[in-house]
């Protein structure tokens, strides 16, 4: 990338959260489980849940429409829209194209990607590419997931792991002097498929009273597993991008790991040897919203000025596919 004639960066960041909050006592009501049990296993204390008739492209809408309004650029500025997300409004048209319109970005067209947890930093460097090329000025990354709407809220293995969100950052040219984007480093395994999906819906099982009965059309995992391989993917990969570049865990100002668990942020942090008081960590207020824990946690460090220009900041994600991923990256804000 350090080869090409113009890096990428990120010149704004937004998110959006809808208002209802559930927390873990919500859930002791509604399913066989604990406060205590919630925490200590996974970090969570409450999620956010959309209203009735709210979905992934509303939340996307209000994240991007911050990350503009912060960087002080029109809807009409925009050149292209990536949106990565499992939970679309539908399947077609595309969450891009509903936001495209909604937004009125008249200039912009763009797409959805599917990579699960890992979407928002495949969609990072699919943006980056577009900047690098010189083809596109102005690209807007968006992570957004209303996983409320595919999870069944009987299984409690699952149902309390999971919340709504969005967030969205602007990729533009790096100025002269800038490092922006420096690399990506991203995986798949098709062979991880298996422990973490959702079986319904599609062309292989269209929906029907047959697989409603099923509960195909909900958030399956073996989640012992998807532990397991999370911890090792995230760390692994952060690492040898690292290495790659001649880097220490020590130049590092801010890790962003995917929110998934404590657990596996922290065993993942103790694998890099990376302090804890480097690691970007909102999985208690926000739980997994999957595509949108990452551009979240990028917009709160901006907010709370807990990144500031020069500053080096990884990101590392992990999730069903398997896909996995890091991306190293300056902050020029
Ligand atoms: N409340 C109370 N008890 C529970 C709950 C719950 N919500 N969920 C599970 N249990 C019980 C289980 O039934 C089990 O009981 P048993 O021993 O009587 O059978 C016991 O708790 C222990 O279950 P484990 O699965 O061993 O618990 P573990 O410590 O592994 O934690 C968890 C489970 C939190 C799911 C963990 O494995 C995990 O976080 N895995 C990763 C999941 C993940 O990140 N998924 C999303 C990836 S993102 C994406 O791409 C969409």
């Amino acid at each position: 990338m350090k080869n090409c004639l113009r890096q990428a960066k990120i010149s704004a960041t937004g998110m959006y959260v809808p208002d209802h909050r559930l927390s873990n006592v919500d859930l002791e009501k509604t399913v066989d489980t604990s406060d205590q049990w919630i925490r200590s296993r996974t970090g969570i204390v409450e999620r956010r849940i959309v209203a009735n008739g709210q979905a992934c492209s509303h939340l996307a809408v209000e994240a991007l429409r911050r990350a503009l309004e912060l960087r002080g650029l029109a809807a009409t500025d925009l050149d292209l829209i990536i949106v990565a997300t499992v939970t679309p409004d539908m399947f077609f048209p595309s969450t891009a194209c509903l936001i495209q319109e909604r937004i009125g970005a008249t200039k912009a067209w763009g797409f959805d990607l599917s990579a699960a947890c890992s979407g928002f930093l495949y969609a990072l460097s699919t943006g980056a590419q577009f900047i690098q090329t010189g083809t596109h000025r102005r690209v807007a990354v968006i992570g957004a997931d209303v996983m409320t709407s595919i999870l069944d809220f009987k299984d409690r293995a699952t149902c309390v792991l999971f919340g709504d969100g969005a967030g969205a950052v602007l990729l533009e040219p790096a100025e002269a002097g800038e490092e922006g984007i420096i690399d990506c480093l991203l995986r798949s395994d098709g062979a991880g498929g298996r422990y973490l999906n959702m079986p319904g819906g599609g062309s292989l099982h269209p929906a029907s009273a047959e697989t409603v009965a099923q509960n195909m059309h909900c958030v399956h995992q073996d989640g012992a597993q998807v532990f397991k391989f999370a911890i090792r993917g995230m760390a692994d990969i952060s690492s040898e991008l690292l290495k790659k570049w001649n880097y220490s865990v020590d130049d590092l100002a801010l890790y962003v790991p995917h929110q998934a668990n404590i657990r596996i942020i922290d065993a993942a942090a103790e694998r890099l040897g990376l302090d804890r008081s480097k690691v970007a960590i909102n999985i208690d207020r926000y739980a997994n919203t999957t595509a949108a824990t990452i551009p979240i946690c990028l917009a709160e460090a901006q907010a709370d000025q807990r990144v500031k220009k020069g500053d080096l900041v990884m990101l590392a994600s992990f999730g069903a596919g398997f896909t996995w991923g890091s991306i190293l990256l300056r902050w020029t804000m």
